[in-house]
C-alpha cells in the first residue's frame, strides 16, 4: 500500500534523506502491527565512524543502556566496538554474543555485589567508583582490578543531567584514589559525565580542568594515572541542530593535549549518539478529541512504553501520514495510549491533521526509548527492527 507522509523541509535537517527513504520504503512493503522501532544500521555505522575520530588514542565503549537490542549489539560487536555495562542482564546479552571481557567496562559507580561477582567471573577488569564502600566491595570481589574515580562536574546545558546522583569533588576523589591503592586495587584514571544530550561544549572544558587538577593531586600522592574516561553526552538532533561531534571532539582533543601527559588512554562511552538518530518509531493514531480549545491526538506509544524521556523535556519531531494538505495544520497535544494522565508526550505540536488509523513517525527515537519501556496498562513494548544492507538480511 502506498502511503502519503507529510515530509517537510525541516525534517531533512533532523534525519538524513537516506534513512527516511529506507523507512518509508519499509512501510510500503511491510504490514506490521504498530508500535515498532525501525533502526537504520548504516546510520549507526556512520555514527560509530564519526565518534573518536578526532580524539587521539581513544577507544569507544557503547553504553548498552541506550538500546540493548540484541540485533543492534550483534551489529556493534561486528564493528568491534567496546561496551559499557551496569547489570547482570546487560552482561548476559554480551556473553551470549561472545564479547571478550577486555572489550567490556563498567562505569556505574555503584554496582551490586551480584553483578560484580558475575563480572569478575567473566574477566572484566575496569570499574568506576566514587565511594569507599565501592572500593571495599571491589577489593573483596575483584581484587587488583583497575579502577577510575568519578568526578562530579557541571551538567548545566544538558537536557538529561546525571551529576547529582554520582561523582565526588576533587579532594574526596584524591582521597579515594589513595584509598583504592592502599586496598590493593589499581587506580588507573578519572571519569566524569557532562550529562546526557549535552549541548553546551563548555561543560567539557570545565570537566577537563577539574580532571587535570585531580590528575596533579594524584601525582603528588604518588599515584600515576594513565586513563581518562570522558563518559558520554554527545548530543543528537531531535527538533533542532546541535553542536557536531567533530566540534566537540576537536575541542576535547586540544584540551587533553594541552593539559595532560601525552599518550594517555582515552575512553569514550557514547550511548545516545550511537543509536538515537538511527531510530524511528512507527506508531498509529488511535484517537482524536477536542477538549475545550485543545486538540488532542492519541497514539499507541506513550510515556510508559517508549517515550519516557519526553517527561524530562526531550521534544521529538513527528511526520504524520495524512491526506490533507500541509497548509491545513493544527496544534496538537500528543498523548500515549494509557489511562494515566501523566501519559502526555508533547504539547503545541503543529502537524497536518491525520485520521485515526493513520501512522505517525517519531524521529530520533533510537536511544533511551525501548530500553525504558514497560507494559503498563497492557500496552506492548515496541519491537525493534534493524534494517540491514541488502544481502545482510
Ligand atoms: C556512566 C555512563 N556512561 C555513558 C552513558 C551514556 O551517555 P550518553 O547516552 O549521553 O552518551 C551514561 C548515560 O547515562 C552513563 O551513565
Amino acid at each position: 500500500m502506498l502511503r502519503t507522509f507529510k515530509v517537510e523541509k525541516f525534517h531533512a535537517s533532523i534525519i538524513p534523506e537516506s534513512t527516511l527513504f529506507k523507512v518509508l520504503k519499509y512501510l510500503d512493503k511491510e504490514v506490521i502491527e504498530t508500535p515498532f522501532l525501525l533502526i537504520d544500521s548504516e546510520m549507526i555505522k556512520e555514527k560509530v565512524s564519526m565518534i573518536g575520530r578526532h580524539i587521539r588514542n581513544s577507544k569507544i565503549f557503547y553504553a548498552v543502556k541506550a538500546n540493548p537490542d540484541i540485533e543492534i549489539l550483534k551489529f556493534l560487536n561486528e564493528l568491534n566496538l567496546g561496551f559499557e555495562i551496569s547489570s547482570e542482564g546487560e552482561l548476559e546479552i554480551l556473553s551470549s554474543l561472545g564479547v571478550e571481557p577486555e572489550r567490556i567496562i563498567s562505569s556505574n559507580p555503584v554496582k551490586s555485589l551480584k553483578f560484580l561477582k558475575m563480572a569478575a567471573k567473566y574477566g572484566i577488569h575496569f570499574f568506576s567508583y566514587d565511594s569507599a564502600d565501592e572500593v571495599d566491595k571491589l577489593t573483596k570481589v575483584v581484587p587488583h582490578c583497575n579502577v577510575y574515580v568519578r568526578l562530579s562536574v557541571p551538567n548545566e546545558g544538558s537536557e538529561w543531567p546525571l551529576s547529582k546522583k554520582f561523582g565526588v569533588e576533587l579532594d574526596e576523589a584524591a582521597t579515594l584514589l589513595t584509598y583504592a591503592k592502599d586496598k590493593g586495587l589499581n587506580p588507573v584514571g578519572i571519569t566524569f559525565h557532562v550529562g546526557s544530550q549535552c549541548t553546551n561544549v563548555y561543560n567539557w572544558n570545565i570537566a577537563l580542568d577539574k580532571a587535570k587538577a585531580l590528575w596533579e593531586l594524584a601525582e603528588r600522592n604518588k599515584i600515576k594515572l594513565t586513563l581518562l574516561n570522558i563518559g558520554g553526552g554527545y548530543p543528537i538532533k531531535y527538533t533542532k541542530n546541535v553542536v557536531s561531534i567533530e566540534t566537540i571532539e576537536k575541542n576535547v582533543n586540544n584540551l587533553i593535549y594541552d593539559k595532560f601527559p601525552k599518550n594517555i588512554e582515552i575512553h569514550i562511552e557514547p550511548g545516545r549518539a550511537v543509536v538515537g538518530e538511527a531510530g524511528i518509531f512507527v506508531a498509529t493514531v488511535i484517537g482524536k478529541a477536542q477538549r475545550s480549545d485543545e486538540e488532542w491526538l492519541y497514539i499507541d506509544i506513550g510515556v510508559f512504553n517508549g517515550l519516557m524521556e519526553s517527561v524530562g523535556g526531550i521534544k521529538y519531531s513527528y511526520i504524520v501520514e495524512s491526506y490533507k494538505h500541509t497548509k491545513y495544520k493544527k496544534r496538537y497535544t500528543i498523548a500515549g495510549p494509557s489511562c494515566d494522565s501523566f501519559d502526555v508526550i508533547d504539547k503545541n505540536v503543529t502537524l497536518p491533521e491525520p485520521d485515526t488509523g493513520n501512522l505517525i513517525l517519531i524521529l530520533s527515537s533510537g536511544a533511551y526509548t525501548v530500553s525504558y519501556a514497560s507494559e503498563f496498562n497492557g500496552f506492548s513494548i515496541p519491537k525493534t527492527i534493524l534494517i540491514q544492507r541488502k544481502g545482510k538480511r
